[in-house]
């Protein structure tokens, strides 16, 4: 017999009820061993099926959390998308600089980019809050950092930029004059792509731009500003060469709506007296100004808050 049919025998009665019918009927009968196969594909797909409910459910947490915060899955600014991008407005009801956490931060992030700026400069990075302004701009961005870029202007060593990248949760953006290279000095002896290699292994995402801020359109500035921290440490002669003053007249006439630090504000007489000027306009143009130096670097730290979000906590 084929070992795939079996027989299946059923009594019928015939109607008249004399004549008893016996009706054979093939009845295909599967292989054991088949039968076994289906309960093994049937159990795997139920544990496939398992395991990606529980991953879903681990996942959306995840997702909820770097959708409010506008994290990109891979901090590299050439990867993921940022839906924050382009909103000036501060992370916070309340972006508090807080005196005390600030001379007490970690010094750990700080620490682990020192070797991608120049040698001396390495020192200068790791000074204390109220010597140097790095241990400010790293509390910025651990506290508040999400993932817009912040803007740095004046690349020079990349120092500014590695303080303010040091947390890992922004991507830096900063800016030199077209013809600057002294970006190179910080790579030392590297190439640019190993410097830009080993710094991603880090965990910092730093993009550099070397042009003419104040040539370039409205539409580009825009992109660049579109975020809600900016640093402005460049030439420091804001009359004879009046870059700081003129980049500070487009800033106003785009509408920034965020924070903008300024480095030192008394390093010289015109920087002084910018200053000066800056607290004077500060109600008639809608900002307000405020003096750090205290917890930032030794020449002058000055906060020009356009959001109306800063505290100051000493
Ligand atoms: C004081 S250094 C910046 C230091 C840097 N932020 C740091 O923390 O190490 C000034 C830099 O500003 C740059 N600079 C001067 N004028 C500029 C401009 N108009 N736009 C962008 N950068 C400028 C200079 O080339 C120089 O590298």
């Amino acid at each position: 017999m084929n070992r795939n049919i079996a027989l299946s025998m059923k009594k019928t009665q015939d109607p008249s009820g004399s004549t008893m019918k016996i009706r054979v009927q093939k009845k295909p009968q599967r292989k054991k061993g088949w039968f076994i196969s289906q309960v093994v594909v049937l159990m795997i797909m139920c544990a496939v099926a398992f395991s990606s409910l529980l991953d879903l459910g681990k996942n959306i947490p995840q997702k909820q959390h770097a959708e409010k915060k506008g994290l990109r899955e891979h901090n590299d600014s050439s990867v993921g998308k940022c839906t924050l991008e382009g909103s000036m407005d501060p992370p916070a009801e309340s972006i508090v600089i807080d005196f005390t956490k600030i001379n007490n931060i970690d010094k750990d992030p700080l620490e682990r980019v020192k070797d991608y700026t120049t040698e001396k400069y390495t020192k200068h990075l790791l000074k204390s809050a109220g010597f140097e302004h790095y241990a400010f701009l790293n509390y910025i961005s651990a506290t508040y950092g999400d993932c817009r870029h912040f803007m740095d202007i004046g690349t020079r060593f990349v120092t500014s930029a590695l303080a303010l990248g040091s947390s890992k949760k922004s991507p830096v953006w900063t800016f030199d004059i077209p013809e600057s290279r002294e970006r190179m000095k910080a790579f030392r002896h590297k190439t640019e792509e190993e410097w830009h290699k080993q710094i991603r292994e880090v965990g910092v995402d730093i993009v550099f731009h070397n042009l003419d801020l104040i040539k370039i359109s409205d539409v580009e500035l825009k992109k660049f500003l579109g975020t809600w921290f900016v640093m402005l440490d460049t030439f420091h002669y804001p009359y004879t060469r009046p870059f700081e003053r003129e980049f500070f007249q487009r800033i106003l006439e785009i509408g920034f709506k965020g924070i903008l630090v300024l480095d030192d504000i008394y390093f010289n007489d015109e920087m002084k007296k910018w200053w000066k000027e800056l607290q004077d306009n500060a109600e008639e143009s809608g900002y307000m100004t405020y003096d750090v130096t205290e917890i930032g670097h030794n020449t002058g730290t000055g906060v020009v808050d356009f959001s109306g979000k800063v505290t100051i906590k000493e």
